[in-house]
């Protein structure tokens, strides 16, 4: 089948959380890679993302926080759509979930499935929290596991022993919004029949037996244990609001709503945006990571079906998942790569993880990111094959003919043979890409930097130029012609390096796929740029500063995890401490100020002065008990009225264990007053 035009999705990812390098090489990646090589065919494609801003963790965060959701998902999304931006993710539209367009578009498809009649209204029993007064979605639930006896277990999950469950599956289940033991309570709930749907769904799915075996076997699996209906509304307060009568305080579920952010967001982005979801020559493609397989396969499509005027995905090529240095990536325990912080580290080596993350995609099983590998495919791969070849030809060019692309002369039959086979990369690479195959296709681009090698190093320009002039040009013209298809053939996988190599070669930006099967793209005469650099080589000492990293974010999560101490205040600079002068001083008099049941008003020797110091302290020290006690005092404090009396400056106390206040002092009586604490 010829498609007219594409529609590219990438799961749109909850904006509770930084982008990390598992999201990037489940599905960000491989999806851009995919656009930029149809937009480099120049193909009609739309390349659609958003933040997923709706659901119970976003809640949850917001709660941890002790912020709205709102503020959560604006903090985020803004975060998310740079971090993605910057290593060049070039999605056409970074749409939210919040927005109004959302909203309306996403209310308006369930009012279709409702009035059309798809829906069954079922009232069930959920757990309901009194005190809260509200519904309890099953991640506010927590209590005994059933199977292992982990007290701290999920109402939909234990994470000890990794058993999904119900939240009526837990012993002594607990509210975490007020620890109270909640009780069941009928609600009403509108469920998609996906059991009666069956039929239709499992034709769709064995329509495509091209499908990646994990993503086909994933949905055989969950047709084979029988489709069951599916809640599409929940007692919730943070979503789409249901928008039919009798369902206060009820919003769309999010996985309902989350998918209708791929239509919402193309309409935001062109009044065409129907062309791009109706029209049966529209090839529709949703790049996932393997968690979202159900929804992408088997639930979207239905909604859609039940709709009826949309088409359904051609492909969904999930991955498996990325870990990291053998362990699983996880924001709670802080094991991962982050995108905003990978970047103070490698500064505009953006193309260094994308090559990384796709040589090692884990496409069909999931693959470890290691510090030490990104360190040898830099320096082995990019560095020694890519850059080396490039470096060489263009450093010759300069040194032989100032620049300027020579001539070539006869071709001997091996440079035939080479022409030949430089011609057919484009489209090697096209079937890999268009089979969802990226690695492979990376290592195709590879294998013609290694060609390009091996022909400099078969025929040894440096050499023969004292004994052939004309040989040399010929060689030379020919590993320039390399290294302008390469500058094509690389762009979907290495912009950055694509741009700046174009640059050198002086190249006209307007190049396509199809340009890189000839072989004369820079004619004879044609003046290159100076020639710098592309990669180069990362140390040792940098990737261990990484692995160091992580190891000690890790010691200090797992000693942290259990501290209920609230988070400290936000973060100030030296220059803001070293602007309090606070000296140790002692207590000369101290008496209570009259109708203040709280104050005490201290005479104070500071080294300095004496001076006058109302102290909130009565309730926890008599005047008598304290005198010639040492004080830690903030002396540079502005000067204020209390009852009458200038307070001139502040003592420092800290609350024990019973909530008194209690003074910090020194631990020995051998600091002199004045003495400064710093
Ligand atoms: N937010 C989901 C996740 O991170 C993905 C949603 S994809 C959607 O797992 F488009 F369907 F929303
Ligand atoms: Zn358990």
């Amino acid at each position: 089948m010829i498609y007219k035009r594409h529609t590219v999705t990438a799961a749109l990812p909850y904006a509770n959380g930084p982008v990390h390098i598992g999201h990037l090489a489940g599905c960000y990646l491989p999806a851009d890679i995919y656009v930029r090589y149809l937009r480099s065919k120049g193909e009609d494609v739309k390349f659609i993302c958003g933040s997923d801003e709706h659901g119970v963790p976003i809640t949850i965060k917001a709660k941890k926080e002790g912020i709205t959701p709102q503020q959560v998902v604006d903090k985020y999304h803004k975060m998310m759509g740079d971090a993605f931006k910057e290593f060049g993710i070039s999605f056409d539209i970074y749409s939210r979930t919040s927005s109004k367009i959302h909203h309306e578009t996403a209310s308006e498809f369930f009012k279709t499935l409702y009035d059309k009649g798809v829906f069954k209204e079922e009232i069930t029993e959920q757990y309901f929290d009194v005190k809260a007064n509200q519904f309890l979605a099953d991640r506010y639930i927590v209590g005994t596991c059933p199977k292992c006896g982990n007290d701290n277990a999920y109402g939909d999950q234990c994470e000890k022993c990794g058993s999904t469950l119900n939240a009526t599956d837990l012993i002594n289940p607990k509210s975490t919004l007020s620890g109270e033991k909640p009780v069941m309570k009928k609600t009403k709930n509108w469920f998609l029949p996906l059991d009666t749907m069956q039929p239709q769904i499992e034709a769709y799915i064995d329509s495509h037996k091209e499908w990646k075996a994990n993503v086909f076997g994933q949905c055989k699996s969950w047709l084979n244990s029988g489709l069951q209906p599916r809640a599409m509304t929940r007692d919730l307060d943070w979503g789409v609001k249901v928008p039919v009568d009798g369902a206060e305080g009820k919003v769309l579920y999010v996985w309902f709503d989350a998918p209708i952010g791929y239509i919402s967001a193309t309409k935001e982005l062109t009044p065409d945006w129907e062309l791009y979801w109706k029209d049966k020559e529209t090839k529709l493609v949703h790049f996932i990571g393997k968690d979202n397989i159900v929804f992408h396969c088997i639930i979207f499509p239905a909604m859609l079906m039940a709709e009826g005027s949309y088409i359904l995905p051609e492909n969904v090529p999930a991955n498996e998942f990325l870990n990291l240095e053998g362990d699983k990536i996880s924001t709670s325990r802080n094991w991962a790569v982050w995108l905003h912080e990978y970047l103070l580290e490698f500064k505009d080596k953006q193309d260094v993880l994308r090559y990384t993350l796709c040589a090692n995609a884990p496409e069909t099983k999931d693959n470890d990111f290691t510090w030490k590998d990104f360190q040898a495919k830099n320096n082995n791969e990019l560095v020694a094959i890519l850059g080396n070849f490039v470096n060489r030809t263009l450093v010759l060019t300069h040194k032989y003919y100032q620049g300027i692309v020579p001539l070539p002369n006869e071709y001997t039959k091996e440079d035939l043979v080479l022409l030949e086979e430089i011609s057919k990369f484009p489209v090697k690479i096209s079937v890999s890409i268009e089979h969802y195959r990226f690695r492979e296709a990376l290592g195709e681009l590879m294998n013609l930097a290694r060609l390009g090698n091996k022909y400099l190093a078969d025929n040894e320009p440096w050499i023969v130029i004292k004994t052939d002039e004309k040989r040399v040009q010929t060689v030379m013209n020919i590993s320039l012609q390399i290294s302008a298809n390469l500058t094509v053939l690389m762009e979907p996988f290495l912009p950055f390096t694509s741009k700046k190599l174009s640059t050198m070669l002086n190249l006209s930006g307007n190049l396509k796929w199809n340009d890189a099967t000839r072989t004369n793209l820079l004619l004879a005469g044609h003046q290159i740029n100076t020639a710098s650099l592309l990669f180069d080589k990362i140390e040792d000492e940098t990737v261990f500063t990484q692995v160091q990293k992580l190891e000690d974010s890790k010691k200090m999560n797992e000693l942290n995890s259990k501290s209920e101490i609230p988070n400290s205040k936000s973060e100030i600079t030296y220059d803001d401490f070293s602007k309090m002068d606070i000296r140790v001083g002692t207590i000369l008099e101290a008496e209570k100020v009259p109708k203040a049941d709280k104050l005490l008003k201290l005479l104070i020797d500071t080294g300095i002065d004496k001076r006058i110091v109302v102290s909130g302290i009565a309730a926890y020290y008599k005047p008598e008990d304290i005198i010639g006690q040492q004080v830690s005092i903030l002396v540079n404090l502005a000067p204020r009225k209390i009852k009458g009396i200038e307070s001139q400056g502040m003592i420092l106390m800290a609350e024990n264990n019973s909530g008194e206040l209690r003074f910090v002092a020194p631990i020995k009586p051998d600091i002199n007053n004045g003495g400064e604490i710093k």
